[in-house]
C-alpha cells in the first residue's frame, strides 16, 4: 500500500467529479464568458467543506478548456510575492499572468487563510490583482466569509455541497471493487456516515482500516472507530486534569480538531465531568466565551482571536474546577453540534439581512449590525408586526425562527 487512494482515484476530468452537478455548471458558464473577453466577475470563489471536490473540479476545469494552471497557496508569503507583482505589471507581457496564446488559470487555494491578513496587504494584493488579471481566477476557501467582502464581490461565489452518504459509499464501493476488496457495504455505509460529507476523508479512512485485507466487514470499521475516538476521550480527559494554561493549551493542540469541532467535543463531555454545579456553570461560561470568540473570528476575519477562543475552551474550561469530579461516559458531540453548527446560523442570518438589504436598499452588513437587532426585539414581543415583516419580507420559517431567538 504505497499510493495514496485519493491520489490513485483523483477525478482528472469534470465528468468524473461526483455530486457537484450544479457547482460545475456554474463554472462551465463562468469559464465559457472568458472566451468572450474579461466578463464582469473575473474570478470565481469555490467554498465549501473540505473533501468536496474544489481542487480537482478546478484542475479539471483547466483541462477542459486547455489552460494551462498556476497553483498557488494563498497562505504562502512567496505567493503575496508573486501576486503583488502581477498586480503592479499586469499590462506587459511576458510575465507569468499575460503570456500570449491561450489563457492560464489561476488558482488561489486556501484564500481564507491569506498571508499577510493582519495588515490586510495579501487581501489587498488579490484585490488589485482580480481587477487587473487577463486571465481567469479560482480562489477557493472553506469558509466564503472569511473572505472580505470587497474581493467577495468580484467574485463568482459557488458552493461545493458536502457530498451525501449515498454518495460517498457508492465511491468506495467502486474503490473497493478496483482494489479487489470484498467489502460489506453496511461498512462502507458506517465510513460514508462519519466523515460529514468530506470525500477525501472517506477514502483515506477506507485505505487505513482496508490495509492487508481483502475482506472489510462491520467490525473493522466499528473497532477502528472505537480506536480513534478512544484517543479523542484520553486527550479530553487529561484536559481535566491540566493544571496550567500552558498544559491545557498543548493538551488541545493534541485534541487536533478544528476550533469548532474542539468546542464541540468539550462542550460536549468536561463539564458534566465537574461534581459541583459552580464549577460546571464555570465552564460553561468559559465555553460559552470561547464560542462568541470563535464567531467574532470568523465575522472579522481576526483569526488572533482564535488564540482566546482556544485558551478559554482548554485552560478556562480545565481551571473552572475547584470540587471534586465524577464519573461519566464519554460521547462524541450531539450531532447537532457537531455539524458546524454556527455556520447554518450565520447562513440563515445573512439570507434574512440580504432580504432586509434588497427591501430598504442598503448592503447586507448594514442590514445585520443595525436592522438585525431591531427586526429581533420586535419579533420577540409584537407578533403581530412580526407576522406583517415576515409576509412583506418573504422570510422563511428558518429565518423568522431566527430573528425570534437570536442571540
Ligand atoms: N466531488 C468529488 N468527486 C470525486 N472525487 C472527489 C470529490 N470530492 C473529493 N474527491 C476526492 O477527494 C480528494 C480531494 O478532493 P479535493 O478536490 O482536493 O477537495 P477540496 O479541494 O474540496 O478539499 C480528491 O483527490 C478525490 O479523490
Ligand atoms: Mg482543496
Amino acid at each position: 500500500m504505497s499510493e495514496s487512494w485519493v491520489d490513485k482515484y483523483r477525478p482528472r476530468e469534470l465528468k468524473e467529479v461526483i455530486g457537484q452537478s450544479q457547482a460545475l455548471k456554474a463554472m462551465l458558464g463562468w469559464a465559457e464568458g472568458w472566451r468572450k473577453g474579461k466578463p464582469k466577475k473575473p474570478a470565481l470563489l469555490l467554498y465549501g467543506a473540505a473533501g468536496t471536490g474544489k481542487t480537482v473540479a478546478t484542475a479539471a476545469l483547466a483541462r477542459e478548456f486547455g489552460w494551462d494552471l498556476i497553483e498557488l497557496n494563498a497562505s504562502d508569503k512567496r505567493t503575496l510575492k508573486i501576486v503583488q507583482q502581477v498586480a503592479g505589471t499586469a499590462a506587459t507581457t511576458g510575465t507569468l499572468f499575460a503570456g500570449a496564446g491561450g489563457k492560464r488559470l489561476v488558482v488561489l487555494d486556501e484564500a481564507d487563510n491569506v498571508y499577510g491578513t493582519t495588515d490586510r496587504g495579501g487581501y489587498r494584493a488579490i484585490e488589485e490583482l482580480l481587477k487587473q488579471t487577463q486571465n481567469p481566477v479560482v480562489l477557493i476557501a472553506n469558509d466564503q466569509y472569511a473572505i472580505p467582502w470587497k474581493i467577495r464581490g468580484i467574485c463568482f461565489a459557488i458552493n461545493f455541497r458536502r457530498l451525501t452518504k449515498d454518495v460517498i459509499a457508492s465511491v468506495l464501493q467502486r474503490i473497493c471493487r478496483a482494489e479487489h476488496i470484498e467489502a460489506d457495504p453496511i461498512a462502507l455505509n458506517v465510513i460514508a456516515e462519519t466523515v460529514r460529507g468530506d470525500l477525501r476523508s472517506a477514502i483515506n479512512d477506507l485505505q487505513t482500516i482496508a490495509a492487508g485485507r481483502k475482506r472489510l466487514a462491520i467490525k473493522d470499521v466499528v473497532l477502528y472507530r472505537r480506536d480513534r475516538e478512544a484517543s479523542i476521550f484520553d486527550v479530553l480527559k487529561q484536559l481535566v486534569y491540566a493544571k496550567g494554561v500552558r498544559e491545557a493549551r498543548e493538551l488541545l493542540w493534541a485534541l487536533d480538531k478544528a476550533p469548532d469541532d474542539a468546542l464541540a467535543w468539550i462542550d460536549e463531555n468536561i463539564p458534566r465531568m465537574f461534581a459541583d454545579p459552580a464549577d460546571r456553570a464555570r465552564a460553561y461560561d468559559a465555553i460559552s466565551r470561547a464560542d462568541t470568540f470563535l464567531g467574532r473570528a470568523r465575522r472579522r476575519q481576526a483569526y488572533g482571536l482564535w488564540r482566546y477562543a482556544s485558551d478559554l475552551m482548554s485552560a478556562g474550561v480545565a481551571l473552572s474546577r475547584e470540587g471534586e469530579l465524577k464519573f461519566v461516559r464519554f460521547q462524541p458531540p450531539s450531532s447537532g453540534k457537531y455539524f458546524g453548527r454556527t455556520r447554518s446560523v450565520r447562513a440563515v442570518r445573512d439570507s434574512a439581512a440580504k432580504k432586509i438589504a434588497a427591501r430598504c436598499h442598503t448592503s447586507s452588513k448594514v442590514a445585520r449590525k443595525n436592522f438585525l437587532p431591531y427586526l429581533h426585539l420586535i419579533f420577540k414581543h409584537d407578533k403581530k408586526a412580526a407576522s406583517r415583516i415576515a409576509a412583506e419580507l418573504e422570510l422563511s420559517d428558518t429565518e423568522v425562527n431566527y430573528l425570534k431567538s437570536m442571540r
